[in-house]
């Protein structure tokens, strides 16, 4: 029988193994107080994650599936939080766009490190009406325009110095024609049947409440799950 060989020591396992989790003060959370609604009690996690210093606490992991079932991940950029859900914006011809179109199913999720949470979400993602896309797209900073604009993100690039080439143009058009929107600007609300509120515990005994619900605008079901 061959011997069976582990990973070099002092190599990349032994520095994942010097690293804490969970370290220093975690808040509380105490589910039996919990709003009936996850999209009340999100906003409270939120505003507790800034105060506590969180960096880009509004980052959040986007997780589409394409139409063979082959799941992508990225973060993202939270915008909104309404009724209907939390909100981000992209282009529609971007691989999400494209992924969203052939299956509207989404996960998002939020870690924050620092006070050892995580905020999980299911449901459905869809593209608000042009009005919309075009106020979030006009509100934004020249920069996002102009990259906005031109799009063909994640696109194969042979040659670093075609991406300014084509921002100047986009930027130009931009000048002459402040009020243009891009035919594929997306903003995309994510509807929830889903969300898990995550509170971690040094020793082990974290602290997981589970929204749910069949559709939405059914109401929401909650209940708590084993660590
Ligand atoms: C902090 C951070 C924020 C980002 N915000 C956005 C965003 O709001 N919209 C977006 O399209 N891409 C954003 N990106 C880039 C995406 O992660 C991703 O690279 C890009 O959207 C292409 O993804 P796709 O090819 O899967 O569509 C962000 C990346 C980071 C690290």
């Amino acid at each position: 029988m061959s011997e069976q060989r582990g990973p070099a020591r002092g190599g990349i396992r032994d520095l994942l193994r010097g690293l804490p989790v969970f370290a220093g003060e975690l808040p509380d959370f105490d589910p039996a107080s919990a709003p009936e609604d996850p999209l009340e009690l999100f906003p409270e996690w939120l505003a507790q994650a800034v105060r506590a210093g969180v960096a880009e606490p509004h980052a959040m992991t986007v997780t589409t599936v394409d139409g063979a079932g082959a799941p992508s991940a990225r973060v993202v950029i939270m915008k909104d939080l309404t009724p209907e859900g939390w909100w981000f914006a992209t282009t529609t011809t971007s691989a999400k766009g494209r992924d969203l179109a052939a299956n509207p199913s989404v996960a998002l999720l939020f870690y924050w490190s620092a006070q050892g949470r995580q905020v999980r979400v299911r449901g459905r993602a869809e593209l608000a009406d042009p009005r919309r896309c075009a106020e979030d797209y006009l509100a934004r900073p020249l920069e996002s325009r102009v990259a906005g604009l031109h799009g063909r993100q994640s696109e194969p690039l042979d040659d670093p110095a075609e991406v300014d080439r084509v921002a100047e143009r986009s930027r130009a058009r931009l000048e002459g024609d402040p009020a243009l929107v891009p035919g594929d600007w997306g903003l995309y609300v994510v509807r929830p049947t889903e969300v898990e509120f995550w509170q971690a515990d040094p020793d082990r005994r974290h602290t997981r409440l589970r929204y749910t619900r069949p559709g939405t605008g059914a109401p929401w079901e909650r209940g708590l799950l084993w660590p």
